[in-house]
């Protein structure tokens, strides 16, 4: 809708070029002029800019209708100055039409600077070096041809003017609005219509001198950090890695320590049943035979059958005491022993068992180390170990049995440790050494149980054995026994 506010021109006021007008406002302030032009920017209720062939200027209105930019007006009012620069005041104006939109001069800034084109449209290529943020508009620095100026664009209307990156060559359209100080030119400004009347022509470059700088200052102080952090980092993960991996190894190795005592319990059940009644049979077969040796004695040739019968079956319940051992169905006649006394008694033993080429020793302690088992049986299964350990020395070697007190899961154990520097047991071994008849020598030289006693026996007490031994390297096997308490000894003793 074009709405019309009627001007009431007096007939006297001829129409006049713009450029006229301007000499008028300097010469004779307060001329009532008329104008015809086309509007190169507006702001409702305070101003227009309208220029025709002969140049531009300012028109200060009172009142707005609506107006855009390229509307032709025909304003009347009075010719003055407005800030020294001239303009037509109390003006009031009609629109008449609709005109092309007006295309900006394009200017050398340095002209600007020394006061040319007041009021017109021009357009200007310089470079943006930022924004200045005013009270109902926000400013854009620029420097084109050596002169700085500020184009100022209404907040409302700014976009995304005001976010350029600084640096970058621009092409800003707008009225030039010369500053006068003292009747002479002392700067200028641009007045943008909108945020498009700022158009990018060349970004600039992210990568910048100063930018560089920055950025390497930056780097070489976070740099070090960064290294010192990843380090920490690194010696955490591995420290974490490492504790994860001996739990790791913990948890397989106490989940193979529980496989192979399951095994053992197993087999030891089904070895105690049939070795218990095995060992009822034998005792009727060795009774029975004993009295046929005895009844036999005028009959030289079948009293050395029934001898050889007799023979058998004591090598046979022999067996099944090892294999009763093993299956913890023993029984045993418990007694304070004291591992000292017994590692110094059982070196002569040792000795004339394992021959020459075997030195045997005992590292025995001076304070007594007592435990309440049977002797025999522990010197059975010490007999046990060292047989083991001279087959494991042909060459010969050396055999120690060492007596100490260590701290086991919190406690102090009684330990019998008995060392050889044999051949060691290979990898693949150790895991069935003290499985019932599992035997590494040919037929007829070992029948498997030596170690099933050992463990049996050592179980049975209330202990635990264990193996250490490397391959060449010799072996040691440790036996660990509760400790008995000073006073429980004392008050044995004293029965
Ligand atoms: N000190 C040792 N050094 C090297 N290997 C050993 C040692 N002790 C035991 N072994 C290995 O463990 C296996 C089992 O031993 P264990 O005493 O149970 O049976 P054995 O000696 O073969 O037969 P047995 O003792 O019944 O006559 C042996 O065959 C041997 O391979
Ligand atoms: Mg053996």
């Amino acid at each position: 809708m074009v709405l019309v506010w009627l001007a009431v021109v007096p007939a006297w006021a001829a129409l006049q070029p713009i450029s006229r007008v301007r000499e008028i406002a300097q010469v004779a302030p307060s001329t009532r002029v008329v104008i015809r032009g086309t509007v190169t920017r507006c702001r409702p209720g305070h101003s227009l800019y309208v220029q025709d062939q002969t140049g531009s200027i300012l028109v200060r209105i009172d009142k707005s209708s609506p107006v855009a930019v390229g509307d032709i007006v025909e304003v009347s009012g009075l010719a003055d100055v407005d800030n020294d620069a001239p303009a037509v005041i109390h003006a009031r104006y009609e629109k008449f039409g609709v005109a092309e939109a007006p295309v900006p001069i394009g200017v050398d800034a340095r002209d600007l600077a020394q006061g040319k084109h007041d009021a017109d449209l021009v357009a200007v290529e310089g470079t943006f070096g930022g924004v200045r943020t005013g009270h109902t508009e926000d400013g854009l620095m620029i420097l084109a041809d050596g002169v700085d100026f500020i184009a100022w664009v209404p907040k409302e209307t700014a976009g995304s003017a005001t976010a350029l990156r600084p640096g970058s060559r621009v092409r800003v359209r707008g009225i030039v609005s010369i500053n006068v100080t003292n009747g002479r030119p002392s700067g200028f400004e641009l007045l943008m219509r909108t945020g498009d009347d700022a158009m990018v022509i060349r970004r600039a470059a992210w990568w910048t001198t100063r930018g560089a700088w920055t950025t390497a200052v930056v780097v070489a102080a976070v740099l070090p950090l960064l290294f010192s952090y990843v380090f920490l980092l690194q010696r955490q993960v591995r420290r974490q890695t490492a504790i994860i991996h001996q739990k790791l190894l913990a948890e397989s190795e106490l989940k193979e320590q529980y496989r192979q005592a399951q095994k053992m319990e197993a087999i030891g059940r089904l070895a105690g049943g049939i070795a218990h009644d095995f060992n009822n049979i034998m005792t009727v077969v060795l009774g029975h035979s004993e009295m046929l040796v005895l009844e036999l004695k005028d009959h030289p040739e079948l009293r050395t059958s029934a001898e050889e019968i007799r023979n058998a079956a004591e090598r046979a319940a022999g067996l099944t005491r090892q294999l009763l051992a093993f299956s913890r169905r023993q029984k045993l006649d418990p007694a304070p022993v004291d591992l000292n006394a017994v590692a110094r008694d059982m070196v002569s033993l040792l000795s004339r068992v394992l021959g020459g080429e075997i030195e045997v020793r005992a590292e025995a302690g001076a304070e007594a180390v007592t435990i309440e088992t049977d002797r025999a049986q522990l010197e059975q299964a010490l007999l046990n170990l060292a047989v083991n350990a001279r087959d494991a020395m042909p060459e010969g070697g050396r055999l120690v049995l060492s007596v100490s007190r260590q701290a086991r899961d919190g406690q102090t154990a009684a330990v019998m440790a008995v060392t050889d520097t044999g051949t060691g047991i290979a990898l693949d071994v150790r895991g069935h050494i003290f499985d019932p008849f599992f035997t590494t020598k040919e037929v007829g030289r070992g029948s498997g149980l030596g170690l099933a006693m050992v463990y049996g026996f050592v179980q049975q007490s209330g202990g635990a054995i264990q193996v250490y031994s490397t391959v060449g390297g010799g072996t040691t096997f440790e036996l660990a026994f509760p400790l008995t308490p000073p006073a429980a000894r004392s008050r044995s003793d004293a029965c």
